[in-house]
Protein backbone atom coordinates (compact mmCIF):
# COMPACT_ATOMS: atom_id res chain seq x y z
CA UNK A 1 0.00 0.00 0.00
CA UNK A 2 1.77 3.33 -1.07
CA UNK A 3 1.86 5.80 1.48
CA UNK A 4 -0.69 8.71 0.90
CA UNK A 5 0.71 11.85 3.00
CA UNK A 6 -2.87 13.42 1.95
CA UNK A 7 -5.01 11.35 4.20
CA UNK A 8 -4.04 11.09 8.30
CA UNK A 9 -3.29 7.68 9.25
CA UNK A 10 -3.88 5.66 12.51
CA UNK A 11 -0.34 4.88 12.73
CA UNK A 12 0.73 8.52 12.25
CA UNK A 13 -1.30 10.18 14.81
CA UNK A 14 -0.05 7.82 17.18
CA UNK A 15 3.66 8.92 16.93
CA UNK A 16 2.43 12.77 16.73
CA UNK A 17 0.85 12.10 20.63
CA UNK A 18 3.58 10.20 21.43
CA UNK A 19 6.26 13.08 20.46
CA UNK A 20 7.68 10.95 17.51
CA UNK A 21 8.61 12.66 13.89
CA UNK A 22 6.79 10.49 11.84
CA UNK A 23 4.01 12.04 11.15
CA UNK A 24 2.32 14.82 8.67
CA UNK A 25 0.12 17.98 8.60
CA UNK A 26 -2.50 15.89 7.99
CA UNK A 27 -1.93 13.47 10.79
CA UNK A 28 -1.04 16.48 13.36
CA UNK A 29 -4.88 18.30 12.34
CA UNK A 30 -6.63 15.41 12.61
CA UNK A 31 -4.82 14.70 15.94
CA UNK A 32 -5.47 18.26 17.43
CA UNK A 33 -9.48 18.41 16.15
CA UNK A 34 -9.99 15.04 18.52
CA UNK A 35 -7.91 15.90 21.43
CA UNK A 36 -9.94 19.50 21.36
CA UNK A 37 -13.17 17.33 22.18
CA UNK A 38 -10.81 14.99 24.55
CA UNK A 39 -7.88 16.31 26.19
CA UNK A 40 -6.84 13.71 27.93
CA UNK A 41 -6.27 11.76 24.53
CA UNK A 42 -2.18 12.24 24.77
CA UNK A 43 -2.40 11.20 28.40
CA UNK A 44 -4.02 7.76 27.37
CA UNK A 45 -1.80 7.20 24.46
CA UNK A 46 1.44 7.82 26.65
CA UNK A 47 -0.33 5.63 29.90
CA UNK A 48 -1.12 2.94 26.97
CA UNK A 49 2.48 2.72 26.01
CA UNK A 50 3.21 2.37 29.63
CA UNK A 51 1.03 -0.38 30.15
CA UNK A 52 2.31 -2.34 26.88
CA UNK A 53 6.18 -2.29 29.04
CA UNK A 54 4.67 -3.13 32.00
CA UNK A 55 2.24 -6.43 30.43
CA UNK A 56 5.86 -7.55 28.45
CA UNK A 57 7.75 -7.75 31.89
CA UNK A 58 4.92 -9.36 33.17
CA UNK A 59 5.13 -12.06 30.81
CA UNK A 60 8.73 -11.94 30.42
CA UNK A 61 8.11 -12.69 34.42
CA UNK A 62 5.94 -15.41 33.40
CA UNK A 63 8.59 -17.21 31.31
CA UNK A 64 7.22 -15.89 27.64
CA UNK A 65 10.85 -15.46 25.11
CA UNK A 66 8.19 -15.22 21.89
CA UNK A 67 5.95 -12.30 20.99
CA UNK A 68 3.75 -11.59 18.05
CA UNK A 69 2.98 -7.68 18.44
CA UNK A 70 -0.03 -7.37 16.04
CA UNK A 71 -0.77 -3.36 15.32
CA UNK A 72 2.74 -2.60 16.49
CA UNK A 73 2.74 0.88 15.26
CA UNK A 74 5.20 3.61 14.56
CA UNK A 75 8.68 2.10 16.65
CA UNK A 76 8.81 4.58 19.18
CA UNK A 77 10.55 4.42 22.76
CA UNK A 78 10.77 0.91 24.34
CA UNK A 79 9.88 -1.32 21.81
CA UNK A 80 9.12 -5.29 22.71
CA UNK A 81 11.89 -6.13 21.97
CA UNK A 82 14.10 -3.66 23.84
CA UNK A 83 11.21 -4.61 26.97
CA UNK A 84 11.39 -8.49 26.73
CA UNK A 85 14.10 -10.27 28.23
CA UNK A 86 17.53 -10.85 26.03
CA UNK A 87 16.91 -13.01 23.39
CA UNK A 88 13.22 -13.27 23.03
CA UNK A 89 12.03 -13.40 19.89
CA UNK A 90 9.57 -10.10 18.30
CA UNK A 91 7.28 -10.33 15.43
CA UNK A 92 5.89 -7.10 15.03
CA UNK A 93 2.50 -7.00 12.33
CA UNK A 94 1.09 -3.57 11.18
CA UNK A 95 -1.20 -3.05 8.25
CA UNK A 96 0.25 0.54 7.56
CA UNK A 97 3.53 1.25 5.48
CA UNK A 98 5.02 3.88 7.05
CA UNK A 99 4.80 1.81 10.37
CA UNK A 100 6.13 -0.76 8.68
CA UNK A 101 9.34 0.45 6.67
CA UNK A 102 10.64 2.45 10.36
CA UNK A 103 10.28 -0.66 11.74
CA UNK A 104 12.39 -2.48 8.99
CA UNK A 105 14.82 0.46 9.69
CA UNK A 106 15.32 -0.47 13.30
CA UNK A 107 15.41 -3.81 12.73
CA UNK A 108 17.74 -4.02 10.71
CA UNK A 109 20.54 -6.39 12.01
CA UNK A 110 18.51 -7.94 14.96
CA UNK A 111 18.07 -11.52 13.96
CA UNK A 112 15.52 -11.94 16.37
CA UNK A 113 12.79 -9.34 15.39
CA UNK A 114 11.33 -9.49 12.22
CA UNK A 115 8.13 -6.78 10.61
CA UNK A 116 5.31 -8.27 8.89
CA UNK A 117 2.96 -5.65 6.75
CA UNK A 118 -0.63 -7.40 6.82
CA UNK A 119 -4.21 -6.48 8.11
CA UNK A 120 -4.44 -8.37 11.70
CA UNK A 121 -7.83 -9.44 10.69
CA UNK A 122 -6.45 -11.50 8.01
CA UNK A 123 -5.29 -14.10 10.74
CA UNK A 124 -3.77 -17.13 7.65
CA UNK A 125 -1.88 -14.25 6.06
CA UNK A 126 -0.22 -13.49 9.58
CA UNK A 127 0.14 -16.46 10.78
CA UNK A 128 1.86 -17.78 7.59
CA UNK A 129 4.31 -14.81 7.12
CA UNK A 130 7.56 -16.08 6.48
CA UNK A 131 8.90 -13.87 9.38
CA UNK A 132 5.96 -15.45 11.69
CA UNK A 133 6.98 -18.75 10.57
CA UNK A 134 10.97 -18.50 10.93
CA UNK A 135 11.02 -16.36 14.81
CA UNK A 136 7.33 -17.87 16.43
CA UNK A 137 7.76 -21.84 17.51
CA UNK A 138 3.88 -22.10 17.86
CA UNK A 139 4.80 -25.60 19.85
CA UNK A 140 6.16 -23.28 22.48
CA UNK A 141 4.21 -20.49 24.47
CA UNK A 142 3.67 -17.04 22.86
CA UNK A 143 2.96 -13.53 24.17
CA UNK A 144 0.08 -12.44 21.70
CA UNK A 145 -0.12 -8.32 21.44
CA UNK A 146 -3.32 -6.38 20.87
CA UNK A 147 -2.66 -2.96 22.16
CA UNK A 148 -4.79 0.01 21.08
CA UNK A 149 -5.66 -1.65 17.96
CA UNK A 150 -8.75 -3.65 18.28
CA UNK A 151 -11.15 -0.52 18.60
CA UNK A 152 -10.10 -0.54 14.99
CA UNK A 153 -12.02 -3.75 14.31
CA UNK A 154 -15.88 -3.10 13.99
CA UNK A 155 -18.36 -5.57 14.99
CA UNK A 156 -19.11 -6.76 11.60
CA UNK A 157 -15.40 -7.89 11.41
CA UNK A 158 -15.81 -10.04 14.50
CA UNK A 159 -13.01 -8.90 16.97
CA UNK A 160 -13.91 -11.94 18.97
CA UNK A 161 -13.55 -14.67 16.19
CA UNK A 162 -10.16 -13.08 15.03
CA UNK A 163 -8.74 -13.03 18.57
CA UNK A 164 -10.03 -17.25 19.07
CA UNK A 165 -8.40 -17.58 16.06
CA UNK A 166 -4.79 -16.71 17.26
CA UNK A 167 -5.85 -17.95 20.48
CA UNK A 168 -6.28 -21.23 18.57
CA UNK A 169 -2.93 -21.47 16.60
CA UNK A 170 -1.14 -20.79 19.82
CA UNK A 171 0.35 -23.24 22.35
CA UNK A 172 -1.34 -23.49 25.89
CA UNK A 173 0.20 -21.39 28.33
CA UNK A 174 0.65 -18.36 25.46
CA UNK A 175 -0.78 -15.08 26.70
CA UNK A 176 -3.18 -12.42 25.09
CA UNK A 177 -2.41 -8.81 25.82
CA UNK A 178 -5.28 -6.22 24.78
CA UNK A 179 -5.91 -2.95 25.22
CA UNK A 180 -8.94 -0.90 23.81
CA UNK A 181 -10.72 2.37 23.90
CA UNK A 182 -13.40 2.09 26.86
CA UNK A 183 -16.83 2.68 26.12
CA UNK A 184 -19.27 5.05 28.24
CA UNK A 185 -21.83 2.78 28.49
CA UNK A 186 -19.28 1.39 30.98
CA UNK A 187 -20.57 3.62 34.37
CA UNK A 188 -17.37 4.58 35.06
CA UNK A 189 -15.97 6.24 31.72
CA UNK A 190 -15.88 9.82 30.64
CA UNK A 191 -18.66 10.25 28.09
CA UNK A 192 -16.30 12.41 26.27
CA UNK A 193 -14.72 9.19 24.87
CA UNK A 194 -17.91 8.65 22.79
CA UNK A 195 -17.71 12.46 21.04
CA UNK A 196 -14.20 11.77 20.28
CA UNK A 197 -14.63 8.32 19.14
CA UNK A 198 -17.13 9.44 16.35
CA UNK A 199 -14.61 12.59 15.06
CA UNK A 200 -12.04 9.98 14.94
CA UNK A 201 -13.98 7.62 12.62
CA UNK A 202 -15.49 10.64 10.95
CA UNK A 203 -11.67 11.91 9.80
CA UNK A 204 -9.54 8.67 10.47
CA UNK A 205 -10.60 5.44 10.43
CA UNK A 206 -13.50 3.31 11.89
CA UNK A 207 -13.07 3.50 15.93
CA UNK A 208 -15.49 1.52 17.82
CA UNK A 209 -15.50 1.59 21.84
CA UNK A 210 -15.96 -1.62 24.07
CA UNK A 211 -17.79 -1.84 27.30
CA UNK A 212 -15.71 -3.74 29.87
CA UNK A 213 -17.86 -7.19 29.47
CA UNK A 214 -17.34 -6.43 25.85
CA UNK A 215 -13.06 -6.34 26.29
CA UNK A 216 -13.67 -8.79 28.76
CA UNK A 217 -15.13 -11.17 26.32
CA UNK A 218 -12.59 -11.02 24.11
CA UNK A 219 -10.55 -13.22 26.39
CA UNK A 220 -12.52 -15.93 26.25
CA UNK A 221 -10.91 -19.22 26.17
CA UNK A 222 -8.18 -17.50 28.42
CA UNK A 223 -7.52 -17.06 32.11
CA UNK A 224 -7.59 -13.52 33.09
CA UNK A 225 -4.48 -12.76 34.97
CA UNK A 226 -4.61 -10.14 38.06
CA UNK A 227 -6.14 -7.98 37.88
CA UNK A 228 -8.48 -9.03 35.30
CA UNK A 229 -9.69 -6.18 33.18
CA UNK A 230 -9.68 -2.86 34.68
CA UNK A 231 -8.54 0.91 33.54
CA UNK A 232 -5.07 1.43 32.03
CA UNK A 233 -3.45 3.02 34.90
CA UNK A 234 -4.67 -0.21 37.42
CA UNK A 235 -2.95 -2.77 35.91
CA UNK A 236 -0.23 -3.84 37.81
CA UNK A 237 0.91 -0.35 38.78
CA UNK A 238 5.01 0.15 39.08
CA UNK A 239 4.22 1.69 42.40
CA UNK A 240 1.07 0.14 43.78
CA UNK A 241 1.68 2.27 47.24
CA UNK A 242 1.82 5.65 45.24
CA UNK A 243 -0.95 8.24 44.82
CA UNK A 244 -4.10 6.32 42.88
CA UNK A 245 -3.91 7.20 38.94
CA UNK A 246 -6.04 9.06 37.05
CA UNK A 247 -8.86 6.72 35.53
CA UNK A 248 -8.42 7.04 32.09
CA UNK A 249 -10.62 5.71 29.43
CA UNK A 250 -8.56 2.57 27.72
CA UNK A 251 -9.23 -0.81 29.17
CA UNK A 252 -6.81 -3.07 29.87
CA UNK A 253 -6.05 -7.15 30.17
CA UNK A 254 -4.09 -10.01 30.39
CA UNK A 255 -4.86 -13.60 29.94
CA UNK A 256 -3.26 -16.79 29.81
CA UNK A 257 -4.48 -19.87 28.09
CA UNK A 258 -4.81 -22.96 29.98
C1 LIG B 1 -2.74 3.22 18.30
S1 LIG B 1 -1.48 2.37 17.44
C2 LIG B 1 -0.87 1.28 18.72
C3 LIG B 1 0.58 0.90 18.58
C4 LIG B 1 1.11 -0.05 19.65
N1 LIG B 1 0.39 -1.31 19.68
C5 LIG B 1 1.03 0.58 21.03
O1 LIG B 1 0.07 0.30 21.74
O2 LIG B 1 1.89 1.39 21.36
C6 LIG B 1 -2.48 1.27 16.47
C7 LIG B 1 -1.75 0.59 15.32
O3 LIG B 1 -2.58 -0.45 14.80
C8 LIG B 1 -2.44 -0.47 13.40
N2 LIG B 1 -3.63 -1.14 12.85
C9 LIG B 1 -4.89 -0.69 12.80
N3 LIG B 1 -5.71 -1.61 12.24
C10 LIG B 1 -4.92 -2.68 11.94
C11 LIG B 1 -5.16 -3.94 11.33
N4 LIG B 1 -6.38 -4.28 10.93
N5 LIG B 1 -4.12 -4.80 11.18
C12 LIG B 1 -2.87 -4.45 11.57
N6 LIG B 1 -2.58 -3.26 12.15
C13 LIG B 1 -3.59 -2.38 12.33
C14 LIG B 1 -2.30 0.98 13.00
O4 LIG B 1 -1.67 1.10 11.74
C15 LIG B 1 -1.44 1.52 14.15
O5 LIG B 1 -0.09 1.45 13.85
Amino acid sequence: MPIDPTRPSPARIYDYHLGGAHNYAVDRRAAERVTAIMPELPLIIRANRAFLHRAVRSLVDAGIRQFLDLGSGIPTVGNVHQVAAPGSRVVYVDVDSVAVAHAQSLLAGHDDAGVVRADLRDVPSVLGAPEVRRLIDFARPVGVLMVAVLHFVPDRDDPAGIVAAYRDAVAPGSYLVVSHGAASEDERAPVTADAAADAYSRSVSEFTLRTRSQVAGLFAGFELIDPGVVYVNEWRPDDPGGEPARRLAQLVGAGRKP
